[in-house]
């Protein structure tokens, strides 16, 4: 498989690019070779300060750029589909941020172009790789608190309409559940897998997009009691619960450097795993291993993960009537 250097580009120079810029520069073997901005002179910014080799002021010249390998899209909602499909389509491989998409028929659309194109494909949903999360699967799957019934999680802070404006606004795919639901919608899917049912209620912007959403996912033994908001602000401490005992991630939990294991109530452990960088040089890792080994999709956040998980949330969307 070696060890040569990946070539990477971005599109969409916003606040999470600059992130994932940032912890791109901490690998080793990955290289920022082009970045896209609808503005040149943003581009030109930020490629110099993460040393771009190219800077483009369109994101269809990046995807023309025969020597990157793979694209992070890094743009609002909306367009995670169009632009992942004409990426794979130009031969590229794709990390999408999340929602992949805003529709399950979009995201089959996605997962199609990847396997047509024999091109890899995963949704950057980064927390599956960190870490904490991988430790913490492990001995859950190793039945150190029993089999699972209850989880507890939420994603909520206080959002503002002037200062996060792609939050609330209806075309970008605004809301609480599309941009921050889905991590505790992820949780409860990688612990527990698919619901059996699921009951969810919303309170509306005058818009229509969902300032804040309450989840109910129903197993045939477990329960996940989720919420997500922009409107309001939580602990963000994730618990799961099962017939042994409980953990409870640190707050907060999606980028969770550790956790505590209680046994009958009492504090048996803690254990700590702090991630690289920021966070996301582990979903960065990982794509580069794929690549290397000619794989399309991860095992660990695999193209049937990325469905399942945008199937609940399209039930979910379907439920509370949002306008996407
Ligand atoms: N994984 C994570 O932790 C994480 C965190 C935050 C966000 N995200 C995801 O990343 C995506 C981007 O979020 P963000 O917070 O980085 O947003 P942002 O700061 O608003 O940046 C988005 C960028 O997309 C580009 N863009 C293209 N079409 C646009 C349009 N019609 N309106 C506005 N911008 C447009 C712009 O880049 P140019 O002007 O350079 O073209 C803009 O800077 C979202 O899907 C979000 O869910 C993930």
């Amino acid at each position: 498989m070696g060890n040569r250097s990946i070539k990477w580009g971005i599109v969409g120079l916003g606040n999470i690019a600059s992130q994932f810029a940032s912890d791109l520069l901490l690998i080793e073997n990955a290289e920022l070779t082009a970045v896209a901005s609808r503005d040149f002179t943003k581009a030109e910014e930020f490629g110099g300060k993460f040393n771009a080799l190219r800077m483009y002021n369109s994101y269809d010249l990046l995807f023309e750029d025969l020597e990157v390998e793979i694209v992070y899209i890094a743009t609002p909602h909306n367009s995670h589909a169009e632009l992942s499909i004409k990426a794979l389509e130009k031969g590229k491989h794709v990390l999408c941020e999340k929602p992949m998409a805003l529709s399950y028929q979009d995201a089959q659309r996605m997962v199609e172009a990847s396997k047509k194109n024999n091109a890899f494909f995963m949704e950057a949903f980064w927390t599956r790789f960190i870490p904490s999360i991988q430790n913490l699967l492990q001995k859950i799957g190793n039945g150190i608190i029993g089999d699972v019934n209850y989880i507890k999680a939420d994603f909520a802070f206080h959002g503002s309409e002037t200062e996060n404006k792609r939050l609330f606004d209806k075309e970008l795919g605004g809301g609480a559940l599309f941009d921050i639901g889905v991590y505790p919608l992820f949780l409860s899917y990688i612990v527990l897998g698919k619901p059996k049912e699921i009951l969810a209620k919303t309170i509306k912007h005058k818009n229509d997009i969902d300032l804040q959403t309450s989840m109910i996912l129903q197993y045939e033994t477990a329960q996940s009691v989720l919420h997500a908001s922009i409107v309001s602000e939580s602990d963000m401490k994730a618990i799961i619960s099962g017939t042994k005992g409980r953990i409870e991630l640190n707050a907060p939990w999606f980028i969770a450097d550790g956790y505590s294991l209680f046994i009958n109530e009492e504090k048996e452990a803690t254990f700590t795993f702090p991630a690289l960088g920021k966070g996301y040089s582990h979903e960065i890792i990982e794509c580069q291993n794929c690549i290397l080994n000619n794989e399309i999709e991860s095992k660990l956040w695999s193209h049937q993960n990325c469905l399942d998980l945008s199937r609940i949330v399209e039930e979910i969307k379907t439920q509370v009537k949002l306008p996407f």
